[in-house]
């Protein structure tokens, strides 16, 4: 049997009735009745007689008495020379039924309409199996494994990551520092340490921007199609009113669409990198038009910049922010160059903004856990994020000209066709207008293929079908043979419309 940590208080015994007597068969009784309602399970080990006598201030012998009794019984097991355990085969209709699967669910009360809000969030941001084509699935061959595992040893074993006491919101600064040197350096942000605050990933960063930035009565442009994590937040904190959906065109947002709309927005949640999820970076005249919008209204500008390390050709565009450091809020994420289970991201805030975002900082969580951010400072400094990032750009571009060689080899082109892009972990194929990408994404999934459907990151009247597919993760064999069965069940869903 796996050993079981010893249960030192069973609170279930409650209150004996010490005046009434026989002690030993009361609490016989009591732990009996801890085991049907399931607050002590099969394997259990109990607290010795000797703590249990002193916890309860009984005699020793009352509690071996009630411990012989159950052993008896068949409720307990003494095993010579570790102690006592609650039974693995308990006598029969003894059982124990979880509390909560006899109670009448609809005894809760109501959900409140923000609970409900919530709730359906979460059906619509799930977590995709890791199978082609889900997106940031790292790369097996250049996950940084053994590096990670030894800086993590050396520094919970011994540095400043070990567990201490509480912490500033924004982090901690050797990691600001980094983060600052590195945008810097690979994205031309104007900005110190003290301007960057480490964050739960950008959905977090997002969160914040909505809380901080906006106040009740003020509306923010959304791009449309726009992530999921920016839309959801608006829907689900009552704010959907607040959001101005901004199409499109081939050099990103259309800032004079956005005016048409409503010029007096007080934010703009942009991907000028790559806009997701089509792709493509905003043009450079499109920056300086969004830019001066932001001037005009005395807006704020949230740039969220989630993949812009993996460029494949070409020059990358500088940020946003660099061009407008006093009015950009830059977010950035190691869950794309990294993994995703690390929960830490960045924003970079203009002065101004830094105290209000350390405080609602502090309303949601304090800070982020402190060990992982020394460890990451450490992975950056000695210079392994950088050489990772190297690493990946050759891996993923790799992965993306199979993939891109694949579809054209098996998908008709009437069938299916690829967004042009040069950037990123992920690409959008788009489906025949005919098919609703939504069932398409059932059907794949009931082949064993993750993907996710465009149409609902559009608002209704502009929504076309399409697909998310991942780049990451996956073997050159295991990508060509997803493409042959995604093609394949694009083609049946299309037959059937026809038929
Ligand atoms: C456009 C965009 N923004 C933000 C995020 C969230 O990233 P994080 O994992 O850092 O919260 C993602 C994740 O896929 C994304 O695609």
């Amino acid at each position: 049997m796996p050993r079981k940590a010893k249960i030192v208080e069973i609170p279930a015994i409650g209150e004996l009735d010490r005046p009434a007597g026989q002690l030993s068969l009361q609490l016989a009784k009591a732990l009996k009745k801890a085991i049907q309602r399931g607050e002590l399970k099969s394997g259990d080990l109990l607290p010795s007689t000797r703590t249990l006598s002193a916890a309860l201030k009984l005699a020793r012998g009352t509690v071996i008495e009630a411990f012989e009794q159950l052993t008896a019984e068949g409720f307990f097991d003494a095993v010579r020379g570790s102690g006592t355990r609650v039974a693995v085969q308990l006598p029969a209709g003894e059982i124990h039924q979880p509390d909560s699967e006899s109670r009448d669910k609809n005894d809760a009360p109501p959900l409140s309409a923000q609970a409900e809000r919530y709730a359906h969030a979460a059906s619509r941001i799930t977590t995709l199996q890791p199978v082609p084509f889900a997106v940031s699935v790292p790369a097996g061959p250049t996950l940084p494994d053994d590096i990670w595992r030894r800086i993590g040893n050396r520094i919970r074993a011994k540095g400043p990551g070990a567990p201490s006491g509480y912490h500033i919101p924004a982090g901690a600064l050797p990691l600001r520092e980094a983060i600052a040197e590195y945008v810097r350096k690979s994205r031309s942000v104007h900005c110190s340490a003290q301007q960057v605050i480490v964050t739960a990933g950008t959905q977090q960063g997002l969160y914040l921007s909505t809380q901080v930035l906006l106040d009740s009565a003020d509306k923010a442009w959304v791009e449309d199609p726009a992530y999921h994590g920016i839309t959801s937040i608006f829907e689900s904190t009552g704010r959907s009113t607040q959001m101005i959906r901004v199409p499109l065109d081939e050099e990103g947002l259309d800032v004079n669409r956005g005016i048409e709309l409503f010029a007096a927005a007080k934010a703009a949640f942009v991907t000028p990198s790559h806009q997701y999820p089509v792709g493509m970076p905003m043009s450079m005249s499109r920056r300086l038009a969004l830019i001066d919008w932001s001037k005009a209204q005395q807006s704020w500008i949230v740039e969220d910049d989630y993949d812009s390390e993996l460029r494949y050709e070409g020059h990358p565009f500088p940020s946003l922010q660099g061009l407008a450091p006093e009015r950009v809020v830059y977010l950035g994420t190691f869950s794309k160059i990294l993994f995703p289970s690390l929960r830490i991201g960045y924003v970079v805030v203009p002065e101004k903004l830094v105290d209000a975002y350390c405080g609602a900082r502090m309303l949601i969580d304090r800070h982020a856990p402190i060990a992982d951010q020394y460890v990451l400072a450490a992975f950056m400094e000695e210079g392994h994020l950088d050489r990772h990032i190297r690493r990946m750009r050759s891996v993923y571009a790799e992965k993306r000209a199979v993939m891109i060689t694949a579809i054209r080899q098996f998908f008709e082109p009437e069938l299916a066709w690829l967004q042009p892009g040069d950037q990123g972990m992920h690409m959008v194929l788009w489906l025949n207008p005919a098919l609703d990408d939504k069932k398409v994404v059932n059907h794949a999934i009931a082949a064993g293929i993750s993907v996710r459907a465009v149409s609902p990151m559009f608002s209704p009247h502009l929504a076309r079908p399409g697909l998310i597919l991942g780049l990451g993760g996956f073997s050159d064999q295991q990508i060509i043979a997803a493409v042959i069965k995604l093609a394949e069940v694009i083609r049946q869903q299309l037959r059937k419309i026809n038929d």
